[in-house]
């Protein structure tokens, strides 16, 4: 089945063309120039940015997929979580398109779209996988036990990990998007120079917290400016990232242990990082289980996650009426 999939939930356009589990073309317009100076995603601009974005993205989308719109056999949209404005560009569009092609659309839950990415990125995956998401909104370890459903194990009862990345590399004077800045800044540094704490480590139950983190990280730079002492960036990047990646694997590991899953997957924007990437292989390798961790360009948000999604569910005989609207707070499940 070819599918056009549509991600507009914050401040990437994605647009791809992907058939089965084979990704046909992957567009991906970032914003960043636009929201840099404001220090975070502004999203009244956001949203007319994909506006401008999003046609000219489909058409490139199906050139390089080397097929026409008439060919497409239907239309996955993200319906939310996100940002409102920026939800309703996609939809609206995704909407057109299916109703002026005569194919039917399918809206697609963002965090679903993120574990599906695993399965193109691993044709032969099949369910069921734990999911570690992570990203500029969510925490949260979910069981994917057949496709479709979902099972939130545990999440963030505060910050997301990618804001905690966001608001360190923010204070360090990395500048936007902090993630990715912190992950290149820390190759050079020592993961073991400081100690910053990680909540929750020890407790059995499966949630996060990571503003203690960002709130200790932060005294701790203002304690060692007040004293006149130098902060080493790389060792402090290194150490902070050090501290998100030691958690989110313990408790990946855990929810494997209590659930008897053997395969893990990493799934969304924060997957990127090459630490918890390394690590999440590694750990996996020693306990002898399967560990998915998609291709960057699938891991921050993408239109071919958002058509994998679709795929699913279209072939599965769903469709979602033209009425549609876009939920912001949209739950996993
Ligand atoms: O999934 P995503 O693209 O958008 C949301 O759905 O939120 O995730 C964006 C988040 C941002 O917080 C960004 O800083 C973070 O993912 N991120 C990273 C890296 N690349 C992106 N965090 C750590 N290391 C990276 N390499
Ligand atoms: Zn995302």
């Amino acid at each position: 089945m070819l599918v056009l999939g549509i991600e507009t939930s914050c401040d990437e356009t994605g647009i791809a063309v992907v058939e089965d589990r084979t990704v046909r073309s992957n567009i991906i317009t970032a914003q960043i120039d636009l929201h840099a100076r404001f220090g975070g995603v502004v999203p009244e601009l956001a949203s007319r940015a994909h506006v401008m974005t999003i046609t000219p993205a489909i058409e490139q989308a199906l050139d390089e997929a080397g097929v026409t719109r008439k060919d497409l056999e239907g239309v996955a949209v993200t319906i939310g979580p996100g940002l409102i404005g920026c939800l309703l560009v996609g939809v609206a569009t995704a909407k057109a398109t299916a109703a002026t092609l005569d194919i039917p659309l399918i809206g697609v839950n963002h965090l679903e779209g993120h574990i599906e990415a695993a399965f193109l990125e691993d044709p032969t995956l099949e369910p069921p996988v734990l999911a570690l998401i992570v990203s500029g909104g969510h925490t949260m370890i979910a069981a994917m036990r057949e496709h479709g459903s979902f099972e939130v194990l545990g999440q963030t009862i505060d910050d997301a990990a990618g804001e905690a990345f966001d608001k360190i590399a923010r204070f360090m004077g990395l500048g936007f998007p902090g993630g990715p800045a912190i992950d290149k800044l820390a190759a050079d540094g020592r993961a073991d120079a400081y100690r910053f704490p990680r909540a929750m480590l020890h407790e059995p139950n499966l949630d996060f917290s990571f503003s203690g983190l960002k709130t200790a990280v932060i005294r701790w730079m203002r304690e060692r400016e007040a004293l006149g002492e130098a902060i080493d960036a790389a060792d402090l990047a290194a150490s902070f990232q050090e501290a998100i990646v030691d958690v989110q694997i313990a408790k990946t590991f855990k929810a494997a242990e209590q659930t008897g899953i053997d395969t893990v997957v990493l799934a969304g924007g924060v997957a990127a990082n090459s630490r918890l990437r390394a690590r999440m292989l590694d750990e996996g390798e020693k306990r002898g289980l399967r560990v998915v961790v998609p291709r960057v360009s699938l891991c921050t948000d993408n239109g071919a996650m958002i058509a994998a999604a679709g795929i699913r569910r279209l072939a599965d005989g769903q469709r979602t009426p033209l009425d549609i609207g876009a939920d912001p707070s949209l739950l996993l499940g």
